[in-house]
């Protein structure tokens, strides 16, 4: 948290977000287009845990959301009770042109259901709509199971910024 992040300014609220799916569906990248704008073409595998704390402004209130990234990689991760701990949203992310990555959605679930301890905001978030040309999952696909599962659903890229300030941003409104 940067020291601006610090003062305290009468009422505010601080929601904790986790972002999960299988390694390279762009999470990092997610992640720093929407709190920094930026998007890196050649970005290394996750290590550990690592967060940004992002505010908006809901109703006049000042909410801050304290968003969390973790490894992909079973081997790269920190430990799971602890990242998930608190947690009141969640990006379940996959990547539209590996379907394996689709079919992993249900494990993520489970680990998420699992290791929360209270109601979570979910969103599933199908990543990486910029390449249709190698589209391996169907939008349909994708709303089907968001609907089976009761999550919400958007396809983003972070690559050209498509829905990527929306998927979060709705996951925040829901919590609040
Ligand atoms: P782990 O940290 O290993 O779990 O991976 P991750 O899910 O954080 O993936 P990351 O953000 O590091 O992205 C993996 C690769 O996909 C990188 O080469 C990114 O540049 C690329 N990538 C991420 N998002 C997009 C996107 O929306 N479109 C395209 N075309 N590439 C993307
Ligand atoms: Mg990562």
């Amino acid at each position: 948290m940067s020291s601006s992040d610090e003062e305290g300014s009468g009422e505010e609220y601080l929601f904790k977000i986790v972002i999960i799916g299988d390694s390279a569906v762009g999470k990092s990248n997610l992640l720093s287009r929407y709190a920094r704008n930026e998007f890196n073409a050649h970005s290394k595998a996750t290590i550990g845990v690592e967060f940004q704390t992002q505010s908006m402004e809901i109703d006049g209130k000042e909410v801050k959301a304290q968003i969390w990234d973790t490894a992909g990689q079973e081997r790269f991760r920190a430990v799971t009770s602890a990242y998930y701990r608190g947690a009141v949203g969640a990006l379940i992310v996959y990547d539209i042109t590996r379907k394996t990555t689709f079919e992993s959605v249900g494990r993520w679930l489970d680990e998420l259901k699992t290791h929360s301890d209270t109601t979570v905001a979910m969103m599933l978030v199908g990543n990486k709509c910029d390449l249709e040309n190698i589209r391996d999952v169907s939008v349909e696909d994708g709303k089907g199971l968001a609907e089976a599962e009761g999550l919400f659903f958007m396809e983003t890229s972070a690559l050209d910024s498509t829905n990527v300030i929306k998927a979060f941003e709705l996951v925040i409104q829901e919590i609040y």
